[in-house]
């Protein structure tokens, strides 16, 4: 079986991976991929703003099952472009993502199917924005949420009316998130522990699959900016089966029947990101594909083949019942450049990956060639993943791989998986 994974960062790199184990696909590519995945597969050119250029390049390329790893090109119709051309694709329809690419979609969608989530309003204009934040129903802080991609950006959280006030302003009016920011959701603000859930579906079946913890924040002890994510650890130690089956059963199955009630099943990866609150988990936002970093210490997680689960998910029979994960903990750093996340440098040599890769894997995002020699390209340069037996041994082979990388302005956080530690002892 030949497979596209389309995407370039790091966890496009962990999924070809996965895929070209020695119990995967007969050949895998990556397009536009990255240094790391030209290493291990075939790395083809691609615009992944052209769903169009996507279908011809798997075509020709006698793809037969494309995997996709972004949420830019599901929400431009790429799934909808392989289906009406018979192509096997894993990823949802521009409908179905919807639940990443309209927050005020996946708000109304969750009130229509009462799913439990921070309660909200939408606002199509500054008046409105203006009313609800001075109305004061939803109390301070209070959350605001431009409604398209914003590639990480578009939430903010005002501390007090007047920062409320002007945070509308800048969203509508100025538009400081472009087209993004027309429609706005105001919400309450929850408290409580950030939880990654992902699962597989069909369309009308589900299999969790697995979960994670993000570190968004660029400082140790999540403090600084917040960033598309500096490490993660799975499994997460919040959950256990109890929650599991808590999540399912009052977040995961009633979106899953919902979408489909709807007319827009939804097939792909499901990245729930939740919040457990004193009145249980809810939903602070959703993702239509595998987060990164979470990917990266997920996906070697499943201790059986990724791609037979895959191709069921996308032919929509998906019918075991449960996916088999390993017992190991898994902790994933990532290195960026200095700047991240405002800005970045590029260009800057990058040594010691060989020596690294003895003890952790390396998974490549913002990287390039540069004549022989391999330099950054990027915010997010690696992430370093470590496994062990517990998180200890884990966070320590993470780490261990780290220090053998150098390259001029790097930065990391010291910290990623104390929390699991803590959970641990
Ligand atoms: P997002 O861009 O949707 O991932 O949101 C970024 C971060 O904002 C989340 O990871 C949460 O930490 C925070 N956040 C979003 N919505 C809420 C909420 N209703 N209450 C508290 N924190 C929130
Ligand atoms: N790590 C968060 C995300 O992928 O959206």
């Amino acid at each position: 079986m030949r497979v596209l994974v389309l995407g370039s960062g790091a966890r496009e790199h962990a999924l070809a991976a996965r895929l070209s184990d020695k119990r995967g696909a007969d050949e895998v590519m990556c397009a536009p991929g990255n240094p790391g995945t030209a290493a291990l597969c075939r790395t083809l050119d691609a615009d992944l703003s052209d769903p169009a250029s996507l279908l011809e390049l798997a075509a020709r390329e006698r793809v037969d099952l494309t995997v996709v790893g972004p949420e830019v090109p599901l929400s431009l119709g790429v799934a909808d472009r392989f289906a009406a051309a018979g192509r096997l694709l894993f990823g949802p329809t521009q409908a179905a993502a919807r639940l990443e690419s309209s927050k005020a979609f996946a708000k109304a969608f969750m009130a229509r199917h009462g799913v439990p989530t921070a309660r909200f309003r939408t606002c199509e204009s500054v008046g409105e924005g203006l009313g609800a934040v001075r109305s004061g129903e939803f109390g301070f802080p209070v959350v605001l949420k431009a409604d398209g991609l914003a590639a990480g950006k578009g939430v903010i959280i005002a501390d007090d009316r007047a920062a409320a006030e002007a945070a509308v302003v800048a969203a509508m009016r100025e538009r400081r998130f472009g087209a993004a920011g027309d429609r706005l959701v105001v919400e309450e603000c929850l408290s409580g522990p950030e939880v990654s859930f992902f699962v597989f579906s069909d369309g009308v079946r589900v299999l969790p699959f697995a979960s994670a913890q993000d570190h968004k924040r660029a400082l140790d002890d999540d403090r600084g900016p917040n960033t598309g994510g500096m490490g993660a650890f799975a499994p997460s130690v919040l959950l256990d089966a109890a929650l599991d089956a808590r999540v399912m059963r009052e977040i995961v199955e009633p979106v899953i029947s919902g979408m489909a009630a709807e007319g827009h099943p939804f097939r792909g990866f499901l990245y729930v990101g939740l919040m457990l609150t004193a009145e249980g988990p809810k939903v602070i936002e959703f993702n239509v594909r595998l987060g990164d970093p979470e990917a990266q210490v997920i996906l070697p997680l499943i201790d059986e083949p990724l791609l037979p689960v895959l191709v069921a998910a996308a032919e929509g029979r998906l019918v075991q019942p449960s996916c088999r994960l390993g017992r190991d903990k898994l902790v994933g750093v990532v290195i960026a450049s200095r700047g991240y996340p405002e800005s970045s440098e590029s260009g800057r040599p990058i040594h010691g990956i060989e020596d690294a890769e003895r003890t952790s894997q390396v998974f490549h995002a913002g990287t390039a060639r540069r004549g022989g020699d391999l330099v950054t390209a990027g915010g997010r340069v690696l992430t370093v993943v470590g496994r062990g037996v517990n998180f200890e041994d884990a966070i320590a082979r993470a780490y261990e791989g780290v220090s053998k990388i150098h390259f001029d302005g790097m930065q990391y956080r010291r910290d990623i998986g104390r929390k699991a530690l803590a959970r641990e002892a």
